[in-house]
């Protein structure tokens, strides 16, 4: 699959079949987060994998959304930002930066795979910690639920035509 086709085929899935994700898939899927590129190569990221039914539901209270428990599995991408490249200019910590460039190859090798994700960034954050304790200096950026999608057609993705959003100089 051409990358065009691929960034056509990724997009938010709000609906998910029962059927679990095969573990080659769900490692085939953490390699390509783990291959992203960072700021000066940190690597500032911990990718939690909550599969338990416990941790599903506590996934679930921090973003309570019907169509979030359907999903069999979730990856909460943490950003470390104790670990992160900081811009001595202004002191700007690149850890988010770093852990939405894996969150996103995350989303795309689960196209490639056949498996649907979205973005979740509105979940509570306190409570987020509460339930899972994240590590001092580490916060969760994003949780991606993955599993087959359930959906009759893809929605048409609505962008900005280029005209709006491309300069050259
Ligand atoms: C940083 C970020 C945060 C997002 N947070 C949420 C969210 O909390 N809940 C949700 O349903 N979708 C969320 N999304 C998905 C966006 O709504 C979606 O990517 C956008 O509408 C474009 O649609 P598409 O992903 O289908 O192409 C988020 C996406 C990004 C990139």
């Amino acid at each position: 699959m051409d990358f065009l086709k691929l960034t056509q085929l990724r997009h938010s899935v709000r609906s998910y079949a029962t059927q679990p994700v095969e573990p080659e898939k769900l490692n085939y899927i953490l390699e390509c987060a783990r291959l992203a590129p960072s700021a000066v190569n940190k690597q500032p990221w911990k990718f939690l994998v909550v599969q338990s039914e416990e941790g599903r539901k506590n996934i679930c209270r921090c973003y309570a959304r019907e169509w979030l428990a359907e999903a069999p599995l979730y990856i909460v991408v943490c950003a470390a930002e104790s670990e992160a490249w900081t811009r001595r200019f202004d002191g700007k910590n690149h850890a988010d930066i770093d852990a939405a460039i894996a969150t996103e190859h995350i989303c795309l090798a689960a196209a490639e795979q056949g498996l649907g994700s979205c973005w979740v960034c509105n979940f509570d954050p306190a409570l987020m910690q509460e339930l899972f304790r994240f590590e001092p200096g580490t916060h969760p950026v994003a949780i991606i639920p993955i599993g087959y999608p359930n959906e009759k057609e893809q929605p048409e993705a609505k962008r900005k035509p280029a005209s709006d959003i491309v300069t050259y100089l």
